[in-house]
């Protein structure tokens, strides 16, 4: 169906909606398929499916070399390659993880598993991103490590992070799963801090149908990894490293992955694109604000991410409602802070009124591989007709709501 002309013509208020197949926050990017093909076959040739198999050894060399890192360790997912880099880096004896709020959702999941206690620290308000001021007042004697969460637009401050990381002696690792195109001043993301942690999930910008990886300059840290992510065994029988777990990457995955990397500048090209035209759209719609990526530096583009400002006339829950109901699967940015989950596992109770009022004015706007230019026109148009009659859709959901009561 072409654009709204009254609000009747609304998915959700009885009318059809303005996309047959859903338009998502998922990159979901497919890669030349039979470039895909062709990695595959090196496995089914070598009749080695995982055990750092032909195409692992391959997308480890690839990776370091893309991120300008001395090694890279795969892992089965970004979930256990974090998991097991905390692990190995965390301060012995200390019982606490330093970490935002606003960010993944599973992020204190990781925590419980390697047995540490989030304490969880704000974010700047500008940027979303944590900071050395908003980092500092969580160290303390039981700091065991600094996980750095990248934002998903643009970067934290790195170089800061780092002199303060230094300064106190604690370890520091980089979730950078949405910052794999992303440079700073002081170079390609990949190689500060301790480690790097990155995700091959299909809704990220590398699509491994699922994976993870490590970077990091630090060689005995990388083969620590390597060790763990394959039960320990240093060789048959002979377990060397303690907390070992099959986290392995497999040969398919892999396959993806390189796929996936080889298309990687022409991605963030049609990534662009679809910023722009965002952006140019987004200008004409009063109230809202689109965050605008850091063109200093190399960047993914990859994110889209718009603030409803004071002045957008409908309030957010019914505003994804009205796109959702459009097949538009916008979503809301991280809408429950980690302090405010409910979690049964040791954490450290958080006041943190920054990271509690960014909670409910953000909102993923669909982007990646299945969503052209023209779908893009066509979600601010939607966006702008909300604008327009707002007050008429407000006074519809109550009806509706008054009516079901
Ligand atoms: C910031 C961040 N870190 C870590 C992860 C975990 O990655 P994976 O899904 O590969 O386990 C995600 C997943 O969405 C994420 O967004």
């Amino acid at each position: 169906m072409s654009s709204k002309r009254s609000v009747d013509e609304l998915a959700l208020l009885g009318g059809s909606g303005l996309f047959e197949r859903p338009r998502s926050t998922s990159n979901l990017l497919q890669p030349d398929f039979e470039r895909f093909l062709a990695y595959s076959r090196v496995f089914f040739d070598h009749h080695q499916f995982t055990n750092n198999g032909p195409n692992v050894r391959l997308l480890e060399k690839r990776l370091a070399q893309f991120h300008g890192t001395a090694h890279c360790v795969t892992f089965c997912s970004g979930f256990w390659a974090l998991a097991v880099a905390i692990s190995a880096l965390a301060r012995e004896g200390k019982s606490e993880i330093v970490m935002p709020s606003l960010t993944y959702r599973r992020m204190n999941d990781i925590a419980a598993w390697v047995k540490l206690k989030p304490r969880f620290c704000e974010v700047d308000p500008a940027t979303l991103a944590m900071t050395p001021a908003t980092v500092e007042p969580c160290l303390n004697e039981q700091t065991a490590i600094i996980l750095a969460v990248h934002p998903i637009v643009n970067c934290c401050d790195v170089e800061g992070l780092v002199a303060l990381a230094r300064q106190n002696n604690v370890p520091l690792l980089f979730d950078s799963v949405e910052s794999v195109h992303e440079s700073i001043a002081a170079g390609k993301v990949g190689g500060f801090g301790d480690a790097e942690g990155f995700s091959l999930h299909a809704c990220k910008l590398m699509n491994g149908f699922g994976g993870g990886y490590i970077t990091t300059n630090d060689a005995s840290l990388a083969r620590e990894l390597a060790l763990r992510r394959g039960f320990g065994f240093e060789e048959v029988d002979l377990i060397t490293v303690p907390g070992g777990l099959n986290a392995k990457l497999n040969e398919v995955h892999a396959a993806m992955a390189l796929a996936s990397l080889d298309g990687v500048e022409a991605q963030v090209g049609r990534n662009r694109e679809r910023y722009d035209a965002y952006r140019a759209g987004l200008a004409a719609v009063a109230g809202i604000r689109l965050l605008e990526f850091d063109e200093n530096h190399r960047t993914g583009y990859k994110n889209i991410v718009v603030e409803l400002l004071d002045d957008w006339p409908l309030p957010r829950a019914d505003t994804l409602a009205v796109l959702n109901a459009e097949n538009i699967l916008a979503r809301a940015y991280y809408p429950q802070p980690l302090h405010r989950k409910p979690m049964d596992y040791p954490h450290i109770p958080a006041d943190l009124p920054v990271t509690d009022a960014l909670a409910q004015r953000f909102v993923n706007l669909p982007c990646g591989h299945l969503v052209s230019v023209d779908d893009i026109a066509r979600i601010v148009e939607t966006l702008a007709f909300i604008h327009r009659h707002a007050g008429a859709i407000a006074q519809r959901l109550r009806a509706i709501a008054a009516e079901a009561q």
